[in-house]
C-alpha cells in the first residue's frame, strides 16, 4: 500500500505522493475512517477498523493489513502530531491507474492518506453551557449504499449545505416513507417520555460508532434500553428530546427543528444523564 501522511512535522504535503489520477481523486472511490483520540488513546479503535473492512468488501477492495498494523499507524499518527485530544482521518483509495477508466484496475496498489485534526476538548455535560444543534429536516437523497463509509460525500455534501443555508447547523434526513435514517455526518437518537429510539442499522444509515456505544451504555448502566428500529417523522416532530451522535461530535442536543423548539426547547435531562455516562466512558477508555 502506498502510504501519504499529512499533519505536523510527520510529512508535510509536499512531500506527499498522490497522482492527480488516483481514484480516490476522480471517482471517489475509497474508503473513509474518522477515530476520535482522547489523552492519547484511540476510542473504539476495534470498532472503526471493523467497519473499515466491511466497507473494503463491500467495494472489492484487497486491503490485508492487520489490527496491529492498524493500531501502531494511529500509535504513530499520535505521536508525531502532539497526542492529547485529536481526530484520525485515515482513508484508502484503489490507487493510481495510468488513465481514467472506470472499471476496477488490475495490479494497482491501493493509497492511503491518514491526518488527524483537531476535535473539541470533551467537557463535563452541563444543562446551562452544553451546546445545542438547531436541525432542518430534508428528503434524504442520497443513494442506497448509506452503510458504506464511501469517501464520495456529494450527497451529505450538498444536505449538510442546504442545512447551513436555511440557518441550521446540520440536515436531519428522512426517506420517501416520512422515517428518520440519520444526519449528513451524523446518527440521530429521538426521545419520548424517557423512551430512547434510533433507527435500525439499514442500507440507510451508516452504522455509526458513536450510535454503537451510546447503545451499548445504555444497556449497561441506564434504566432502559434503546430501541432501535423505525422512527416516523410523526416521532422526531413530537418529541421530547433529539439527540446527534459521531465520532467528532461526540453526543449532542438538538433543540431547534426547522426553526420550532424540540419538546421544551431547552437542553433535556435524558440527555444529560446519557451524556454523563458517555463523558466518563470516554475518560475512562
Ligand atoms: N461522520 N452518519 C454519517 C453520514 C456520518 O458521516 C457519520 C460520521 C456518522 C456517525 O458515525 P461515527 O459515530 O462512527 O462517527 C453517521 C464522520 C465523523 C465524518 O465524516 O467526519
Amino acid at each position: 500500500m502506498n502510504i501519504v501522511f499529512l499533519n505536523g512535522n510527520y510529512m508535510p504535503i509536499q512531500e506527499a505522493k498522490i497522482s492527480p489520477l488516483d481514484r480516490g481523486f476522480l471517482f471517489g472511490d475509497g474508503i473513509y475512517e474518522v477515530i476520535p483520540v482522547y489523552s492519547d488513546i484511540t476510542v473504539a479503535l476495534m470498532y472503526h477498523i471493523n467497519r473499515m473492512n466491511d466497507g473494503f468488501k463491500a467495494i472489492g477492495l484487497k486491503v490485508n493489513w492487520s489490527e496491529n498494523q492498524w493500531e501502531a499507524l494511529c500509535k504513530k499518527l499520535i505521536e508525531k502530531n502532539g497526542g492529547g485530544t485529536l481526530g484520525i482521518y485515515l482513508q484508502v483509495s484503489r490507487g493510481a491507474d495510468t488513465n481514467r477508466a472506470h472499471g476496477f484496475p488490475s495490479n494497482v496498489e491501493p493509497t492511503m492518506f491518514a491526518m488527524t485534526f483537531a476535535i473539541p476538548i470533551p467537557k463535563t455535560p452541563n444543562l446551562e453551557t452544553a451546546k445545542s444543534f438547531a436541525l432542518k429536516s430534508i428528503e434524504d437523497l442520497r443513494w442506497k449504499r448509506c452503510q458504506i463509509k464511501s469517501t464520495a460525500l456529494l450527497g451529505n455534501v450538498l444536505h449538510f449545505q442546504e442545512s447551513h443555508d436555511a440557518g441550521a447547523q446540520e440536515a436531519l434526513l428522512y426517506n420517501n416513507k416520512q422515517q428518520l435514517t440519520e444526519a449528513s455526518a451524523a446518527n440521530v437518537f429521538v426521545i419520548k417520555n424517557g423512551v430512547i429510539a434510533t433507527p435500525l442499522i439499514s442500507n440507510q444509515i451508516l452504522p455509526g460508532i458513536t450510535r454503537r456505544l451510546v447503545i451499548d451504555i445504555v444497556a449497561n448502566y441506564g434504566t432502559s434500553a434503546v430501541e432501535e428500529r423505525i422512527v416516523t417523522m410523526k416521532e422526531v416532530n413530537d418529541a421530547d428530546e433529539i439527540w446527534i451522535t459521531s465520532s467528532t461530535k461526540g453526543l449532542m442536543p438538538v433543540t431547534q427543528l426547522d426553526d420550532k423548539p424540540v419538546g421544551s426547547g431547552k437542553v433535556g435531562q435524558v440527555w444529560l444523564e446519557v451524556a454523563t455516562l458517555y463523558f466518563k466512558y470516554k475518560l475512562s477508555y
